[in-house]
Order: structure tokens, then C-alpha cells, then sequence
């Protein structure tokens, strides 16, 4: 069977764009593929964060995950600091990977750009590697992401070939990003040139926001001074992300969505069809999520999902080690 490998980091409440570009997708393929579905923690620590917040970002993502349909049963949900072989892959890919590929990482260089070069953390630098591990360790075929982690699953990939061409066998399996037709990269609702990131509150819809503020926050949009409803990224970003947003959560092309406003010129009527239809969405798996949570099923599902995942994770580690010529012995 075929395997599929994503992950989420806690760094904040997710968003809207989250939920379209990724987690949404995860269920899709947890009957078609062995699944593997976990909370990238080690990853949250690449920029400073409060301990008790990253802790209860952890266990809404969890949540949230088993919200979004994941089945427990068939997807493996799992901490990355659970699976100590992430940590110990890192150690040996960080070998082959360069300087120079790592810094032309566009999340690197809009992170980093941010900060005084003396403070940029190395675990920001090195935020792909840990990455590359992550999919590498379970073999991943699939790798479903947001356009935005697209280029360091394309890093994954050159680092397959390097890897595997230096010692001359099929170590690792070539993973590919596979991204929502529409909706891969949501934008905000306040400046709609920018991804929607969570850590730029600002424009965001949290999947914890009340229904109200959900509501409030889409009627007040950002658009242009026209009136036409169109896709036109370029000239109406704004009108286009909402358009966006509306077709990925009715399941369908732009083009239908244009279709189903063609006509209309009243850019508040399409905001509250446009909100209704956000709600009708976040409303149920908003209850969902606060179930899990009320469940207590969390630490279950995790202490199930780090045996399960760290059985694949040793098995490859292992080879891995005794293909760069590592002494393995029992
Ligand atoms: P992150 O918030 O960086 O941990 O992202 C988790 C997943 O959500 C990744 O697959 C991202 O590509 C995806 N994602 C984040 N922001 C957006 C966005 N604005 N639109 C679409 N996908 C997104
Ligand atoms: N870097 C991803 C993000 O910010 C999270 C992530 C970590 C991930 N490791 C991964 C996603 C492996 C897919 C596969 O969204």
C-alpha cells in the first residue's frame, strides 16, 4: 500500500487556510494510502514560543484532526518528539544538504528577513531538514501540503536523488507534494496580496473563532472598488480569495463558482453567501472538535500512534544508518 505523510506544526491557532489547503485534505486519502498524519512540534520550536501555549496548540491540533475526519484507526496520529528517529535522521541528512540550497528557501528568507542576522536561529535555517526526515523516515509517496511547503518537499526530492545516487540503491522513496486544486494558498482577508499565516493574526479566520466574528471578519473583507465578481487574481485579489474560498468549500472549479455569481453586483450579497457557506463548514467540525477535546481520547490516540509510527520510523533509521556505514548491532 501506498503511504501518505503530513503534518501540522502548533504554532498557533490554525486558520481557514490551513483547514483548505491541508487539513481538509487529510481524510481523502486515509482509505487509499497507509496514512501517517502527526503534529510537527520539533518544528514549532524553529521560532521562540510559550511552553503552555505550544502544549495546548498541540492537543487542538489533535483535535482538530480527528474533527477533519481522521480515523484513528487507519491513519497513525502521532507527536514528532513521540518518534525519537525524526531527531536522529536529522542528524545524518543535515550531511547532505547544502548551505546554499537552505538559504534560498523562500520561508527561510521571509522568516529570517524579519530578524537581525545575529539572532536568526539555526533551527530556522535548518527548518527543511527536519522536514526532509519527517517524510523520508516513512517512505512517503504523498505528501499533502499548502503551496507554500511545496518547495521544501521539492528540496525532499533533490535530496532523494543525491541520496540514493551516492550509494548507489533505492534507499529512500521519491515523495510528491500533491496540493487542493483549489485553494492551495488562502489569503488574508485584510491584505489580500499575503498568505493567510497564523502568525499573522491580522486578516486571519481561526477555526476557533465564534461564528459571529467569522461572519464579521468576511463581510469586512478587504476588495476593490469595482463590482464585478470575477477571478482575477491581479487586479481583484480580494474578490478572487473569497471566490476562492466559496468554490474550495462547495467542491468546485473557479469557474463554477464564477458562474453561480455571474451576474451579481452587489459585493455585500456575495460576502454573506460567501460567510454563509464558511459557517456551514466551520460550524459542525467546530462541535466536533470541542467532542474530541471533551472525550479525552487525545493521549490514547497519541501514545497508539508513537508505537505505530516509531515501528516505521526505527525499521528506516536503521537502514539508513547501515547504508552511510554506521556500525548497527543488536
Ligand atoms: P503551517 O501553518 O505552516 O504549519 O501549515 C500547515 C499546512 O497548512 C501546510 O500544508 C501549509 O501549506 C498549509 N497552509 C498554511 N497556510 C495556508 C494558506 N494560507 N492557504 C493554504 N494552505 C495553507
Ligand atoms: N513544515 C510544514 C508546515 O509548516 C509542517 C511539516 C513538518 C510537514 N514536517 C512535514 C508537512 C512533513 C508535510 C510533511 O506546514
Amino acid at each position: 500500500m501506498k503511504r501518505c505523510l503530513s503534518g501540522i506544526k502548533p504554532t498557533g491557532n490554525l486558520t481557514l487556510g490551513n483547514y483548505i489547503g491541508a487539513l481538509r485534505e487529510f481524510k481523502k486519502y486515509q482509505d487509499e494510502y497507509e496514512t501517517f498524519i502527526f503534529i510537527a512540534d520539533l518544528h514549532a520550536l524553529t521560532l521562540p514560543i510559550d511552553p503552555a501555549f505550544l502544549r495546548s496548540n498541540t492537543k487542538d491540533i489533535v483535535a482538530f484532526y480527528i474533527a477533519a475526519g481522521l480515523d484513528p484507526q487507519k491513519s497513525t496520529i502521532f507527536l514528532q518528539s513521540d518518534v525519537s528517529a525524526h531527531s536522529e535522521i536529522n542528524t545524518i541528512l543535515e550531511n547532505y544538504l547544502y548551505m546554499g540550497e537552505l538559504s534560498r528557501m523562500t520561508q527561510f528568507k521571509d522568516k529570517s528577513s524579519k530578524m537581525k542576522h545575529e539572532a536568526v536561529g539555526l533551527g530556522i535555517f535548518t527548518y527543511p531538514v527536519l522536514m526532509a526526515g519527517d517524510i523520508l523516515l516513512y517512505n512517503a509517496d504523498v505528501v499533502p501540503v499548502g503551496d507554500d511547503q511545496r518547495q521544501h518537499v521539492e528540496l525532499t526530492r533533490d535530496l532523494v536523488h543525491r541520496f540514493n545516487a551516492r550509494y548507489n540503491k533505492e534507499v529512500f522513496v521519491m515523495p510528491q507534494a500533491i496540493s487542493p486544486k483549489v485553494g492551495a494558498r488562502i489569503m488574508s482577508l485584510s491584505e489580500p496580496t499575503k498568505k493567510m499565516s497564523k502568525s499573522d493574526p491580522k486578516g486571519d479566520i481561526f477555526l476557533k473563532d465564534e461564528p459571529n466574528i467569522i461572519r464579521k471578519k468576511i463581510m469586512s473583507a478587504v476588495t476593490d472598488t469595482g463590482n464585478e465578481i470575477k477571478y482575477d487574481p491581479v487586479n481583484k485579489p480580494g474578490i478572487s480569495n473569497l471566490l476562492t474560498i466559496y468554490a474550495a468549500l462547495s467542491n468546485k472549479t473557479i469557474e463554477e463558482a464564477e458562474k453561480e455569481f455571474e451576474g451579481m453586483s452587489q459585493y455585500g450579497t456575495f460576502k454573506k453567501i460567501v460567510a454563509d457557506k464558511v459557517l456551514e463548514e466551520l460550524i459542525p467540525f467546530k462541535q466536533r472538535y470541542e467532542e474530541v477535546l471533551k472525550s479525552g481520547i487525545i493521549d490514547q490516540v497519541l501514545t497508539e500512534g508513537a508505537k505505530r509510527a516509531s515501528y516505521i520510523a526505527n525499521k528506516t533509521l536503521r537502514k539508513v544508518k547501515k547504508t552511510v556505514g554506521l556500525y548497527v548491532h543488536d
